[in-house]
């Protein structure tokens, strides 16, 4: 599906981004079920009926934290109790198996599997929840070490990475303002064959969650060889891996910033270019670069960065940061909703 977003602000977006949810309600589990921003983030969502919830935690707290807090809706939601739930000794088998080359033995499984960030990863494996949010409470390495061991990547590639929307008060660049910025969240030092995967990644997320066609553009130092160095190399062949896994993407690089958003820049260093000028997405050549890249735009321009949104998971997970708000929630409920849509 795309949106017809182009003339509106971001709000506008994530309104739609709901109404598509609720006209197709996916199983979105919380693992952190006794979290109060969580619980009331959870709250909300319920009652517009955008997710159906799957809360984790101890049944009479979950219950007992709703009604102190006069949170009514939390009855509508699914618990799941790592103490009583029957299937505990399924997915225990589950995640036994998938783990035991790496060592992990039964005892050991049984224990992991109640630990409520694998349960719910086991929960999306074994066709009980579509998607899956957590990190109010735990941190990004936590909440992505179980994901990256139990759901695992989507056929083609091999590393998650994390995306943000970029709501900029810029229209003359990207799509009308909107920018995809990706990776700010998860690969320290990629590959160059996992720049070109992030790439890939991207410009999926670009068509699904942002709903533009992609321009992808992957940032350097460098704009076609104008500088020299191992570094720009990684970049330029990442750009050739990613033409060749997918040759109808419109992408190019090595291209420095300004080259590949502002047109006459992009004109002069990247003459001929289909992408220099007028990208809409940035990859960018670590994850030094893409995490301070982002949080300068945001604190400098009045950006509302949305995500991170991993993108390359064989099933939506995103992680949220543990200063997060309950807006902040609720708006990320709704990304993976329509990301499992
Ligand atoms: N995609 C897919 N799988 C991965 C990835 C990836 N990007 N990274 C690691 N894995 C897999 C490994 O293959 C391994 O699988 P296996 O056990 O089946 O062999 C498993 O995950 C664990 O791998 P490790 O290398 O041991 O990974 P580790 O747990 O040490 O680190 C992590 C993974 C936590 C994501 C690490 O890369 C990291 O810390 N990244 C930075 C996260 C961060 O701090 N981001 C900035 C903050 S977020 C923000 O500001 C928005």
């Amino acid at each position: 599906m795309q949106y017809n977003f182009f003339i509106l602000p971001p709000m506008s977006l994530l309104d739609q981004m709901k109404e598509r949810a609720s006209a197709n309600p996916q199983r979105i589990v919380l693992p952190e079920g006794t979290e109060i921003r969580t619980l009331k983030a959870a709250d909300i969502v319920l009652k517009e009926k955008t997710a159906n919830l799957i809360l984790i935690g101890n049944r009479e707290k979950i219950q007992q934290l709703a009604a102190e807090n006069g949170l009514k809706y939390i009855e509508d939601a699914t618990i799941v109790d790592p103490d009583t739930d029957p299937r505990m000794e399924q997915y225990t088998s589950i995640l036994y198996e998938l783990r035991k080359m790496k060592g992990m033995t039964p005892e050991d499984a049984a224990v992991m599997a109640r630990n409520p960030l694998y349960l719910a990863c086991l929960m999306i494996k074994n066709g009980d929840a579509d998607g899956e949010l957590a990190g109010a409470q735990n941190t990004t390495g936590d909440v992505l070490r179980p994901a990256f061991q139990i759901v695992k990547t989507k056929p083609g590639i091999s590393v998650v990475s994390g995306a943000f929307l970029m709501f900029t008060p810029t229209p003359q660049y990207g799509e009308n303002g909107l920018l995809i910025f990706a990776d700010c969240a998860v690969n320290p030092s990629p590959s160059a064959k996992e720049l070109a995967e992030i790439a890939l990644s991207s410009a999926e997320t670009a068509r699904a969650l942002a709903g533009f066609e992609p321009r992808v553009a992957m940032l350097s130092f460098s704009s076609k060889g104008s500088a020299k160095h191992e570094l720009v190399d990684k970049v330029t062949e990442a750009t050739r891996i990613a033409k060749e896994m997918n040759p109808s993407l419109m992408i190019d690089g090595e291209l420095q910033a300004d080259a590949a958003l502002v047109p006459e820049v992009g004109q002069s260093k990247a003459p001929g270019s289909p992408v220099a000028g007028k990208a809409n997405v940035l990859v960018f050549p670590d994850l030094q670069a893409g995490n301070i890249g982002y949080k300068m735009v945001e604190r400098f321009s009045g950006t509302q960065a949305v995500g991170p949104v991993l993108q390359g998971m064989a099933a939506p997970i995103n992680d949220l940061s543990r200063g997060c708000s309950v807006d902040d929630i609720v708006n990320m409920i709704t990304i993976t909703a329509n990301q499992a849509i």
